[in-house]
């Protein structure tokens, strides 16, 4: 009876499918079947119970959280096996309502993918509005999630009220002042940062979420990114004594002199990773467990998130407290360490009946034995977990992490360097491949992530998470999803609801692609990755693009230096601009007969040939696709230019960014010949100025000569040294464009 009835289904669902693509909902709903027809509300059937609720059908819906919806010109009807899965049939059937003022004639059956669906706030780095939150609570529940992840302590600064310790928020909540552009930045405001919410304000806080079935789980980081504790308690700090300290890599002048004249701890003024860590000090665990005792008062969470990531070593390695410690009770190293701390106060946590989630780095030196996993570095903490049976969330950096650029637009502000369109957001599917079916039943969910470092306000962070939240709401509801066009068209259908709600969004849906083709000469240059249902405009008198300018068509032929500026007509105006400046140079399309090494992906977009591709990198994003990236490798490299060439110059550019674990390299040496067999060396250079971080050229003068051969070899620092974020682990080599001249 049961698999009659889904055939049936099936067969209506095929012939329905057409209509389909208008229904506005996020996330798409798993099973929707479209008749003729609207519901129509008639004043004489106010009296009628026009939407009947039934949560007894247990048989019907068996999901939770799931829902059947049935709506006919007279009735909508909804059943539900709890009050949760008829709230999210109320959901979808507000979406239609908002976004099309009126309700079909439907049949859905819905039910999400996974129980998680999340998003995570760091109100650390900025502080973010409780009235903004509450906005982005109603958009979550209409999105289906229901995971609010507040991060709620770092090392900028404090920002919930502990009764207990009132200097956590008299001392902890406010910097001296916050470094100025992206980092190392430009100077200091100089100028007093801070916020915190009272424990009334999360409290109620918690209440309207839960109305809306959303969780709120509060983090409260440890050990490391604890700079605004310190400051507060410098008893936290394994050297109470010590001024803050920063690491070399986060260098940073004016917080720098700061320090000299002040003295003692701070809270710090620069983003980044710092050595003064929590000690795992009786004084220490004591004071967490105060403090969890009042977090643990406000949110009834059963995830209570305690942070365990980038917890750098320098401080317990010196300290004689942490060696005899580790001493007395056997612990092997500074990674079991972090481990021993981690499981203390999990035990803490789960004897109040609560269960702690952290980042992967909580993996180090062993997991603690009930802990869930948020996998952020990649994959490859989550499936280290699910296959340790280990509760799993997912939100890998290269698929969620929201505060990543969204597209190439140049006015598109100051982010961190990573490059996530909504496309590849939206394309992320939770379930690593690596994992058994059986495995796969620990990835409980998705969670899309907003750091604040560049997002100083409310207005921006709602730009930054929209619409590409919505590619999470949907990632962890949808079990079979219907293509990134069906998607973009619903979520401009969601565009004018943000806007009725006051909230920010940003209007890039597609990733303009720009690419190219050697061919005599140049380039052909081609613009692509959007669908073909829009028109894109572009060109190369560097203004941002108009609705009046030349249409693509096809291939774009560039024999010269130049910059291509392109947009996409979206209801007649331009969104999604995207730009690249060209080099064409006796590099360009040379052949490229060996690379010892290949590029690491995900930098590795244009391919081994991305660095003789005509087009230059750009200075801000890292994962633009134009700057190749090794990881500990040496980049080897020999082109031919087709017949002996004249050249008189050789450069390439290095990114310097080594809070990203990015170096430049130790040397760089070029090599020549004519006949491909033996090379002499042309140029070497090497002991480059590291301090400055930022983009660093590479240049040779070449005294006027022939060469057919071109061999460019650059040694990377194999192994990132201590003192600097990632110390231990293989460095990362980026370059730009090979300009040959
Ligand atoms: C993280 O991004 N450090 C969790």
């Amino acid at each position: 009876m049961k698999k009659h009835r889904s055939i049936l289904f099936l067969i209506f669902l095929t012939l329905a499918q057409k209509t389909i693509a208008q229904l506005p909902i996020i996330p798409y709903p798993n099973k929707v079947l479209q008749g003729k027809g609207f519901y129509t509300v008639t004043t004489s059937a106010t009296k009628e119970a026009v939407i009947v609720i039934d949560t007894s059908a247990g048989s019907v819906v068996t999901s939770p959280e799931g829902y059947y919806l049935t709506v006919t010109p007279k009735q909508i009807k909804v059943v539900a096996k709890t009050k949760v899965g008829a709230f999210y049939a109320m959901q979808t059937l507000l979406q239609l309502e908002a976004a099309s003022k009126k309700i079909p004639v439907i049949t859905i059956e819905d039910a999400p993918a996974f129980g998680y669906r999340g998003l995570m706030l760091d109100v650390g780095r900025h502080f973010m509005p409780i009235g903004f939150i509450k906005q982005l609570l109603d958009v979550m529940a209409m999105q289906k999630m229901n995971n609010l992840h507040l991060h709620l302590t770092e090392d900028q600064g404090w920002r919930i009220e502990i009764k207990k310790y009132p200097k956590l928020t008299s001392v902890g909540s406010v910097r001296g002042g916050t470094l100025i552009g992206k980092y190392p930045g430009s100077g200091n405001t100089n100028a007093a940062y801070g916020g915190f919410y009272t424990q009334a304000q999360l409290k109620e806080l918690v209440a309207y979420a839960a109305a809306k079935h959303i969780n709120i789980i509060p983090e409260i980081e440890m050990p490391g990114h604890a700079s605004a504790a310190i400051a507060a308690y410098p008893e936290l700090s394994c050297f109470p004594n010590e001024p803050t300290q920063l690491t070399k890599n986060m260098y940073a002048t004016a917080t720098e002199n700061k320090i000299k004249t002040v003295g003692g701890k701070i809270v710090q003024e620069t983003w980044g990773v710092f050595d003064d860590v929590f000690a795992p000090s009786e004084y220490t665990f004591n004071f967490i467990e105060n403090v969890l005792d009042e977090v643990m008062d406000i949110f009834p969470s059963s995830y209570i998130h305690i942070g365990g990531d980038e917890c750098p070593k320098t401080a317990w390695k010196r300290s004689s407290y942490c060696q005899n410690l580790m001493k007395e009770k056997g612990i092997a190293n500074e990674h079991a360490l972090q481990s021993y701390f981690i499981q203390r106060v999990e035990k803490y946590v789960n004897s109040k009946g609560r269960k702690i989630i952290g980042w992967d780095e909580i993996l180090e030196g062993g997991l603690a034995p009930n802990a869930t996993v948020m996998s952020w570095q990649g994959e490859e903490g989550g499936i280290t977990a699910a296959k340790e049976h280990h509760d799993v969330i997912m939100t890998p950096q290269g698929s969620c992490y929201l505060n990543f650029y969204q597209s190439s637009d140049p006015r598109d502000s100051i982010a961190f360097g990573g490059f996530l369109p909504l496309e590849a957001v939206y394309s992320y599917n939770p379930v690593p491949a690596a994992l058994t079916a059986e495995e796969a039943t620990y990835i409980k969910g998705v969670q899309g992530n907003l750091w604040t470092e560049y997002i100083a306000n409310k207005d921006l962070a709602s730009f930054m998470l929209f619409p590409r939240a919505m590619a999470i709401a949907e990632n962890g509801w949808t079990k079979t999803k219907t293509g990134f066009d069906h998607f973009t068209n619903r979520v401009t259908k969601w565009q004018p609801i943000l806007k009725q709600k006051g909230l920010h969004f940003s209007d890039h849906l597609y990733n303009v692609q720009i690419t190219s083709k050697p061919i005599a000469g140049g380039i052909n240059v081609s613009i692509g990755g959007i669908s073909k249902a829009h028109k894109i405009v572009y060109n190369t008198n560097g203004k941002l693009p108009s609705v009046n300018d030349q249409i693509y068509t096809g291939p774009i032929t560039i024999t010269g230096d130049a910059n291509l500026q392109a947009g996409v007509i979206v209801n007649n105006k331009i969104t999604d601009v995207a730009s690249a400046a060209f080099s064409i140079n006796k590099a360009t399309g040379a052949k490229l007969i060996s690379l010892v090494h290949v590029p690491k992906a995900p930098y590795n977009k244009s391919g081994n040939t991305g660095f003789i591709n005509g087009i230059l990198a750009n200075d801000a994003r890292f994962s633009d696709g134009e700057w190749l990236a090794w990881e500990g490798k040496s980049i080897d490299a020999t082109l031919d230019l087709g017949a002996a060439t004249k050249i008189t110059q050789i450069a390439t550019r290095f990114i310097n960014s080594r809070g990203s674990w990015i170096h430049l390299p130790t040397s760089v040496e070029v090599l020549g010949s004519e006949d491909g067999k033996t090379f002499t060396r042309i140029g070497l250079q090497q002991n480059f100025d590291t301090s400055k971080e930022g983009n660093l050229t590479v240049s040779f003068s070449i005294p006027s000569t022939s060469i057919r051969y071109i061999q460019l070899i650059a040694h990377p620092v194999a192994i990132i040294p201590a003192g600097f974020a990632g110390a231990g682990n293989p460095s990362w080599l980026f370059m730009d464009e090979l300009i040959i001249k």
